[in-house]
């Protein structure tokens, strides 16, 4: 600490008692409600707790009666000698800068923060940050000023009783301005809040901003009421923004739950990941790949979104292609042969039940946003979200809508081609239990595309075609029931731009 106060901490030492009791008139109305005002401060302390500048030990007291673990760290012997003697406790030799940096939930201290430069304070608080846990937060009990004129009555009022000891105490001292010390928490990861509690002390209590990481991006996606429709009277329409997931689609979800079943179970034995997909699984095992160091294949029949090829090798996957007129089977046959000639994961997305599995919390997520879920309209490819949602909610009374592209084998029809990506069946997926199913909608590209306009025009949704055949299921369907009917949108029409998605 810049200034010597080492000296005046060991006069202070024999009298300090005195002056917060109240006992010296000088400092009479700096510790004026003394007791309240630590009570207050260590109210608010949990767990694991650094407190600095414990001098006596009084505040020190309380946070022992509150059961905390603590470690006090005080730079004055005579101080110390003091405080522990209350307190039984052994203080640390050290002050606000120099200790011994340990992790902990509270960092706390009582009339004693202002002995910091303006420089210093600002080092303090941000080094205390990746120390303190995420709900971790600093407790600063001293004297503030709300303003530099404030601080000059008060030196002048003071002044004029002749209290020079106060006096020199303020101007040598480094007592903060309420903005100031506001300022520097904010700028160093903290939200700031402050009460008065006398003429002179402030509570001032910083807890740590956590700021997400990219990879907290998948799951809460936002849910919208669609209001432009035509819908029969009692009927609300709800849409679930699948592409606000980091990786843009609802598959993120898919791709993280894998990724982290598979290493939980052991079954990841060489570092890679091979899988089949349209694009969309492969942009969330790329992503899942990545936050876990595992490469990945995958296998993509050559006519699917560039956009998604793209991307997937921007993310650092692997790509191979297999012949368009081969399909997704060709696809998946392919991939599984090289996973079982080099030992390879293969993430199997259509048989393995962690697919649906990947989609209790998006289940839960909806629940939560509408409460009632009266029907829900999802698209099907592995069948893998519709299975999760339906598992989930079917049993609580809602309507289950299964959607698909002409093309798709789910409704009893032929295998054939559609431009509807993502969506679309060509055996049925092992997981779909057929009484999950209340309605099969078979849905045309044409149909699809069109709303994929609609909601473009009408709602400002930019939206994947696969969500413009849900959509056109819900709308099919929504005379069969009263109430709230969820559709999934589970990606954003950007990836399918050079496939003219909008004209
Ligand atoms: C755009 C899009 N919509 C819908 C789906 C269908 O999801 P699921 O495989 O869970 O049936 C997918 C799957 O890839 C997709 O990419």
């Amino acid at each position: 600490m810049s200034l010597s106060f080492m000296d005046i901490f060991e006069e202070w030492a024999d009298n300090y008692d005195e002056a917060v009791t109240g006992h010296n008139p000088e400092y009479k109305d700096v510790f004026e409600n003394y007791p309240f005002m630590l009570g207050e401060a260590a109210k608010r302390a949990h767990g694991r707790t650094i407190e600095f500048g414990p001098g006596t030990g009084n505040l020190t007291l309380l946070l022992q009666n509150k059961g905390l673990e603590i470690t006090a760290v005080e730079p004055s012997r005579e101080m110390a000698a003091i405080g522990e003697h209350k307190t039984g406790l052994v203080f640390q030799h050290g002050d606000f800068l120099h200790f011994d940096k340990q992790p902990a939930d509270t960092i706390i201290s009582s009339f004693a923060f202002h002995h910091l430069t303006d420089s210093e304070k600002e080092t303090a608080i941000k080094d205390y940050h990746s120390l303190l846990s995420e709900d971790g937060r600093i407790i600063i009990l001293d004297t503030v000023f709300n303003s530099i004129e404030e601080k000059q009555e008060i030196i002048d009022y003071y002044r004029s009783l002749g209290y020079h000891n106060l006096v020199d105490d303020l101007n040598r001292e480094y007592y903060p301005l309420k903005q100031h010390m506001h300022m520097l928490a904010e700028r160093s990861g903290y939200n700031y809040e402050a009460v008065q509690l006398n003429k002179f002390a402030h509570l001032q209590v910083l807890t740590k901003k956590n700021f997400k990481r990219p990879a907290d991006l998948i799951g809460d996606t936002p849910l919208v009421e669609l209001t432009t429709f035509k819908l029969p009277a009692g009927v609300r329409l709800f849409a679930k923004l699948e592409m606000y997931n980091l990786g843009g689609s609802i598959k993120d979800r898919l791709g993280q739950n894998i990724i982290e079943q598979a290493l939980f179970r052991g079954d990841i034995k060489t570092g890679e990941v091979v899988e089949a997909t349209a694009g969309n699984t492969g942009i969330g095992l790329a992503l899942a790949c990545q936050a876990h160091g595992l490469k990945l294949r995958v296998y993509v029949p050559q006519k699917f979104s560039v956009e998604k090829q793209d991307i997937m090798r921007a993310l650092g996957a692997e790509l191979v292609h297999t012949a368009t007129a081969d399909g997704m089977l060709g696809a998946r046959a392919a991939a599984k042969s090289y996973a079982d000639a080099t030992g390879a994961f293969y993430t199997n997305q259509f048989e393995t039940l962690d697919n649906p599995a990947s989609y209790d919390k998006l289940a839960r997520e909806i629940t939560d946003a509408v409460g009632t879920v009266d029907m829900i309209v999802a698209g099907a490819g592995s069948g893998g979200t519709f299975t999760g949602l339906a598992e989930r909610l079917k049993p609580t009374g809602t309507r289950t809508v299964i959607v698909e592209p002409v093309g798709s084998i789910l409704n009893g029809g032929a295998s054939g081609s559609h431009r509807t990506e993502g969506i679309g069946v060509e055996v049925w997926p092992e997981f779909l239990e057929h009484n999950l199913i209340d309605a099969v909608e078979t849905i045309s590209d044409d149909a699809a595309f069109a709303a994929v306009k609609q909601l473009a025009v009408q709602e400002g949704l930019l939206v994947g075609s696969s969500s413009g055949a849900s959509l056109t299921a819900a709308l099919n369907q929504a005379q069969n029931v009263k109430g709230n009917v969820v559709v999934i949108f589970p990606d954003a029409s950007d990836r399918y731009l050079s496939q003219h998605i909008y004209e």
